[in-house]
């Protein structure tokens, strides 16, 4: 699989192939200064291959992957290659089943939500928290906010991967624009690039809740959701559901940020 140099995935896919006794092979987007930090570090522990490549050459990323598993198929392997942050059709199967998850927990503690919030990087978290509300009657609203790219990027990229899960699974389900919730104007500085007001939220929320953020994905989401709560854009009443979805090993490398 592949990512950038800090990627989550790919230190979970590496992980989750150590436990299964598999050889897991990474392509990451190069950095060198954060190669061996947070994530880079675990990644290699564990005992993946990793090959860098530059950006220009991730722009190829899948054309990449496919000769790395030519080549693994050729030495008698039997590869197979897992895209960008899991993002497929199997991939979103993982937050459908987060869902049927998070409403047993509220079943029992007998919690009504009303709206859900996360990060969205690549869009199979928001599609499968979609699909998942849409199979299990969830109500709550599902937010996701986009922390590179635009809206219209990710609604493009959602839409597409729920019509390709859909075909997939043979499901009696379809989605429109009108489905799908991405709020824009959350990316700040960049993918990866943090502002000093998404630091200090990521040390107000680790301070005051004893939560911890990462800079990446889930200190954008919440700065989001913080921000669309100081705009006054819900009942009193409602209650709103933050998903955290890890990544905190990418605190690491910025550590310097922080203090
Ligand atoms: C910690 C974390 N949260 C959220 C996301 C966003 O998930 P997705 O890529 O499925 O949109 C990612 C990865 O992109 C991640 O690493």
């Amino acid at each position: 699989t592949c990512g950038g140099p800090q990627s989550n995935h790919a230190r979970a896919t590496a992980v989750a192939a150590a436990k299964l006794g598999l050889k897991s092979h990474l392509v990451l987007r190069n950095s060198v200064a954060a190669q061996m930090e947070g994530n880079a570090f675990l990644s290699r522990l564990v005992g993946a291959e990793v090959t860098n490549v530059s950006a220009e050459e991730y722009m190829r990323i899948d054309e990449v992957m496919q000769r790395i598993a030519d080549e693994a198929r050729e030495q008698g392997h039997k590869p197979y290659v897992i895209p960008e942050g899991g993002s497929n059709e199997l991939g979103v199967l993982g937050y459908v089943k987060a869902v049927e998850e998070t409403l047993a927990q509220l079943k029992r503690s007998k919690t009504k939500v009303h709206h859900v919030f996360v990060a969205v990087g690549s869009g199979g978290t928001y599609a499968g928290l979609l699909l998942g509300k849409h199979l299990f009657d969830f109500s709550a609203e599902i937010h996701g906010i986009n922390v590179c790219d635009s809206a219209s990027y990710f609604e493009g990229r959602i839409l597409r991967l729920l019509k390709e899960t859909k075909k997939r699974f043979g499901l009696e389900v379809s989605f429109t624009k009108k489905d799908l919730h991405i709020l824009d104007g959350y990316v700040g500085k960049g993918y990866g690039l943090s502002s000093q007001e998404e630091i200090d939220l990521i040390k107000t929320i680790a301070r005051t809740e004893g939560v911890v953020l990462d800079p990446v994905y889930t200190g954008k989401a919440m700065l989001g959701m913080v921000d669309q709560i100081r705009q006054g854009r819900f009942k009193a009443g409602e209650t709103l559901l933050f998903f955290h979805t890890g990544g905190i090993y990418g605190l690491f490398p910025k550590r310097s940020l922080f203090f």
